[in-house]
């Protein structure tokens, strides 16, 4: 079934603003609960571990929401959806540098030797490093004038990137409870993200369907 025949709905420019801004603000919104908390001391026994924690799950779970732009596009037809990934892409980024920021600050005091050598020891740390990395690389091509200097088609190369992110963000994640016996969660978000790459390849062999507008290539 294909919901768009149900589903039609091309906001005005105005609305798109008015979508944007609340999703740009409900984006926020977990950052502000972590500052708040901050500020009224209602961190836990143990804060450092609390900010690294919620910001490394939110950082997980706006990948998600990033991955389930195309997808959820795709079904609805709602080719202006495609608008606000790079929004989403980049809150990603956001809150990883929250969670690395945590760890370099309050874990190691800006001693980049002695964070260098955490990295190297605890092999989940490494894969997280990575990752940060890599979104690195994505945040820093994400505006439309790295798009026309890299070129579109090697633009698009470098931001399939993504699809070694995400998986990688599950192995980190994994590595991290392994040692609390604890997958609940991991295996969770890895059921999600394995479904959000997998429409992507069931979708690659599907029968194309004319799209209703063409798209632009638009950054995460
Ligand atoms: C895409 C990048 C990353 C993602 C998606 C990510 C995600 C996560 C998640 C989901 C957790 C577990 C949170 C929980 O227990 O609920 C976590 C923990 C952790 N991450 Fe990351 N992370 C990333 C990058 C990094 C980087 C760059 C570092 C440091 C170099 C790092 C260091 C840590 C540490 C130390 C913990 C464990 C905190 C603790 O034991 O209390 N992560 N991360």
């Amino acid at each position: 079934m294909n919901l768009a025949d149900n589903v039609s709905f091309h906001p005005t420019p105005k609305q798109f603003s008015g979508i944007k801004v609340s999703l740009f603000l409900l984006c926020v919104l977990p950052f502000l609960r972590l500052a708040l908390f901050a500020l009224t001391d209602r961190l836990g026994a143990n804060p450092i571990e609390f900010i690294t924690r919620n910001s490394g799950d939110w950082t997980l779970y706006f990948l998600c929401i990033t991955l389930a732009v195309t997808p959820l596009r795709k079904w609805l037809q709602w080719p202006w959806l495609i608008k606000l990934r790079r929004m989403f892409g980049l809150f990603v980024f956001f809150y990883a540098s929250l969670h690395f920021t945590t760890f370099i600050w309050f874990d190691h005091f800006f001693d980049l030797t002695e964070m260098f050598k955490d990295v190297i020891k605890r092999p989940f740390i490494t894969v997280g490093f990575i990752n940060f990395v890599l979104l690195t690389a994505l945040a820093a091509t994400s505006t439309n004038r790295m798009v026309r200097l890299i070129g579109g088609k090697r633009w698009q190369w470098l931001h399939r990137l993504i699809y070694l992110i995400a998986p990688l963000a599950i192995v980190h994640f994994w590595w991290m409870k392994a040692g609390k016996h604890d997958f609940a969660q991991p295996i969770l978000l890895g059921l999600i993200v394995a479904a959000l790459l997998l429409v992507r390849v069931v979708s690659r062999f599907k029968p194309k369907r004319p799209q209703k507008r063409f798209i632009k290539i638009s950054p995460i």
